[in-house]
This record gives C-alpha cells, sequence and structure tokens, in this order.
C-alpha cells in the first residue's frame, strides 16, 4: 500500500519564529514581542525582532522550497500584523504581504496550508484579557472572516489554531511562554472553553467570507502512547492512556480535552468528573459552536511513551532504557508514535489526517566544506515516516506530512539554541544552506516515500 498517490508533502513555520520585522511595516505588538523585552525569559535574551528576515526575503524562501521539490507550505498569519489592535483598523501592508506570499506559492506550484493562531495574540487583546475575556470568541471571529474575506479565493486549506495544550499550558499554566502567567486550573479551562469557542467562530467566519468551499482543520499536539507489543491487552492500554487526562498540574497535555469537543460534541467524561468543581458555565449552544463540522484533523507529534498492559490490565509505562536516543532538545526518538498516534486517532475521531508537524532539533553545524551533514535528521525523519506509512497500511486515512521546520528558527523560549530546519539559517548574513536532509526530504518526496 503505502502513501497514498495525492500524498502532501510539506513543510511548515509559524510567523513570529520567523518573519522578523516584528515592529516594521505597521504591525502591531503581540505578546511574544512583549514577553521577549522581559529579562530571563528567553535564553541568551533573543527576540523574534529579526528571525530569519523572512519578511524581507519571502520570494527566495518560496523559491528555495521550489528548488527543493517542497509541494505544500504551512504557514501562520501574524493576527496583530493584520491587525494591529486586535479588531478594527486593517494594515493593508500586512494583508499585502500575505497576499503576496500566496501568489508566490500558487506560481511556484505549492499549496498553501494557512494556520490562523500560531500563539502570536495581539498585546492589545491581551491587555484586555486575552483569553480569559469571552469576546476573544468575537475578536477571533473578525480576524478569521478577514483572512477568508482577503485570502479565501486563493487558498483552499486552512487551520485554525496550533497546539492549544502548548499555548494555554506552557503560556497560562507553566508560564514559561508568552505571556508569562501562571493561572489556576479554574482559569486555563475557562480559557480553554474560549479557544474552542473561538475556533467554532473561526470556522464559521472563514466559510462564510471566503464564499466558496474551503477545507479546515485544526492542528493540536499530542505525546503520542504506544503499546509495548501489538497484544490486544496492551495495545489497548496503550489508547486508554493516550485519551487519558493527566493530573491537574499538567492537565493541558493531552487529546482528548480539546478534540472530542471538536469532533464529539462533548467533553470527555473523565475530566468533567476530575474538574466538576472548577469547570465553567458550558451551553448546549457552545459545544454546537464548538464542534462546527471540520474536513480534517492536524495533528503535530514529536515523539511519545511506551505502555504496556500489567496484571489486571491496567496500563503501566514502560520506562526508558539508559542512554535512550534524544536529539538536541532532549526529546526522545520514538518513531513508533508516528504509527499508533494516527492510528489511534483515526479510530477515535475517523477523520482524513494530517501530520501537520515533526521533526527534530540537532547539533547543525556549518562544516569546512561549506555544507550541513545532518545523518541525524535524515535518520530520524526515515524512521519517523516509515512508521507513518505502516499506519496506513494499518487503515489510518494519512493525507500529508508537513517537516517542522523549513528554516532554522526562533525556538520560542530556547532562542536560537534550537536548530530543527531542512535549511540551515546563518544568522550572521542570514544566508540560507539546505541541510543535506533537505535534498533528501526531496528525493523522499519525489519518490512519494518510495525511497524510505
Ligand atoms: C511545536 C510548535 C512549533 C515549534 C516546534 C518545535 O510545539 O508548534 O512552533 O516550536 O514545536
Amino acid at each position: 500500500m503505502g502513501f497514498r498517490k495525492d500524498f502532501v508533502w510539506g513543510a511548515a513555520t509559524s510567523a513570529y519564529q520567523i518573519e522578523g520585522a516584528a515592529d516594521e511595516g505597521g504591525k502591531g505588538e503581540s505578546i511574544w514581542d512583549a514577553f521577549c523585552k522581559e529579562p530571563g525569559r528567553v535564553r541568551d535574551g533573543d527576540s523574534g525582532i529579526t528571525a530569519c528576515d523572512h519578511l524581507h526575503r519571502m520570494r527566495q524562501d518560496v523559491q528555495l522550497m521550489k528548488e527543493l521539490g517542497i509541494r505544500a507550505y504551512r504557514f501562520s498569519v501574524s493576527w496583530p500584523r493584520l491587525l494591529p489592535e486586535g479588531t478594527g483598523r486593517v494594515n493593508e501592508a500586512g494583508a499585502a504581504f500575505y497576499s503576496e506570499l500566496i501568489d508566490c506559492l500558487l506560481d511556484a506550484g505549492i499549496e498553501p496550508y494557512l494556520t490562523l493562531y500560531h500563539w502570536d495574540l495581539p498585546l492589545a487583546l491581551a491587555r484586555r484579557g486575552g483569553w480569559m475575556n469571552s469576546d476573544i470568541v468575537r475578536w477571533f471571529g473578525e480576524y478569521a472572516g478577514l483572512v477568508g474575506e482577503r485570502f479565501g479565493s486563493r487558498v483552499s486549506r486552512f487551520f485554525t489554531i496550533n497546539e492549544p495544550q502548548c499555548f494555554i499550558g506552557l503560556g497560562y499554566q507553566s508560564g514559561v511562554h508568552a505571556p508569562g502567567e501562571r493561572h489556576s486550573v479554574r482559569d486555563t479551562l475557562l480559557m480553554a472553553h474560549h479557544v474552542l469557542m473561538a475556533h467554532g467562530r473561526a470556522v464559521q467566519m472563514l466559510r462564510e467570507k471566503a464564499g466558496r468551499d474551503i477545507l479546515i482543520g485544526l492542528a493540536p499536539t499530542c505525546g503520542a502512547v504506544y503499546p509495548a507489543s501489538e497484544s490486544p491487552e496492551d495495545v489497548e492500554a496503550a489508547r486508554k492512556v493516550f485519551f487519558s487526562i493527566p493530573e491537574e498540574g499538567r492537565w493541558t497535555w493531552n487529546v482528548s480535552w480539546w478534540s472530542d469537543p471538536v469532533f464529539l460534541g462533548h467533553y470527555p467524561e473523565e475530566g468533567l468528573r476530575r474538574f466538576h468543581d472548577v469547570m465553567p458555565d458550558v451551553q448546549p449552544e457552545d459545544m454546537r459552536l464548538i464542534s462546527e463540522p471540520l474536513d480534517f484533523y492536524g495533528q503535530n507529534i514529536y515523539n511519545g511513551w511506551c505502555v504496556r498492559a500489567g496484571e489486571d490490565g491496567t496500563p503501566v509505562e514502560v520506562p526508558r532504557y539508559p542512554g535512550f536516543p534524544r536529539t538536541a532538545s532532549d526529546w526522545p526518538v520514538t518513531p513508533e508514535a508516528l504509527r499508533w498516534g494516527p492510528r489511534f486517532l483515526w479510530e477515535r475521531y475517523h477523520m482524513p489526517l494530517y501530520i501537520t508537524e515533526n521533526g527534530a532539533a540537532c547539533t547543525d553545524v556549518l562544516s569546512l566544506d561549506g555544507q550541513v551533514h545532518d545523518p541525524q535528521r535524515i535518520d530520524f525523519v526515515r524512521r519517523y515516516l516509515r512508521e507513518l506509512r505502516r499506519a496506513a497500511d494499518d487503515g489510518a486515512d494519512i493525507r500529508g506530512y508537513f517537516y517542522w521546520s523549513l528554516l532554522d528558527n526562533f525556538e520560542w523560549h530556547d532562542g536560537y539554541s534550537r536548530r530543527f530546519g531542512l535549511v540551515y539559517v546563518d544568522y550572521r548574513d542570514q544566508r540560507r544552506i539546505p541541510k543535506d536532509s533537505a535534498f533528501w526530504y526531496g528525493d523522499v518526496i519525489r519518490s512519494n516515500g518510495g525511497c524510505l
């Protein structure tokens, strides 16, 4: 079997991580602009002020993608670049940039996949309560409507929100990401409810303003749980843990609290029981909004962990052996995550799936020969894609894969210390040097995975 004939091979980025020009072209400030200015928040005092200078090098970056053979590009629009105050006044220079990017992509034969929200909330809206304020459902809807109106005739595929687990968990619970706040479980559950309603409203507004058929999904993240063996008991134990809700301090790190409401129309029972005394007031019409029908499911998967069935069937985590393989960001290398994650998601939600992010940070260096040799990234992606192919062979409807990331970029609170790109960026002069993995990925694409 293998990958479908029309399998989508792409690469992903996000606005704040690559654009730079953070205070140019009429852009408003985002919570990340403000966060980076606070001493001690981001490693080495780095910020996205220049990043990969993509705003000024967009044509060159699209050309590079074309040369490498990349067929689809997942990028995000910066909400405050388009709407500096978050609502109301449109920044035409910002709209012109995205419009040009889309035209360039289409000219290059690269399919745009547009994400509305990859964490750069307009600061003006954060000052009005941000995700705590229920008005954000309307604000986000207005923004989505504008994106639909301006770009919906040329872009056919959209994602509303990237990794709600991460921006709520890291931004408002542990506080290591912008805006660096620490809220109670009660607050974060309320924010999560607003995030989900904002998603639903965005789906409605995108469709209405695009005025033609477009396809929409969302892009949550997960740590995928995989079974120690193929025995039905182990598989059942892994599935159970995959869809369970962790304890309060880490509650956002799960699949079902975010995806059940969207695809099944209700919050999961386990969470409702656990959180009953801190739950927001949830109305039936909220759930109808949240479960606006979607066209596909986007899932970011970087790694996972292994579970087996204990004596009485209770799931038991299998410890990692000493010296377990890890990437340069210390994330475990667990290719099985890309087989079992998609398979479990397919069985539960029955939605066509895209892997919207997957990739590895490596200790990439510009070698004496002027090139960047990254055998570990090639090995990582090869292992993961082979497992993804097995998920397809198992019957999961896998439509595409986006490598994170096209370019080395600003890795949030780790600054520029983590290199995830297929293309090396020399931040001294913004030179782009495709790594060995970029050329290798081109071969993967041309052979539709045949060379894996
Ligand atoms: C994901 C984020 C993305 C990038 C990768 C490495 O959690 O969506 O922006 O930081 O991790």
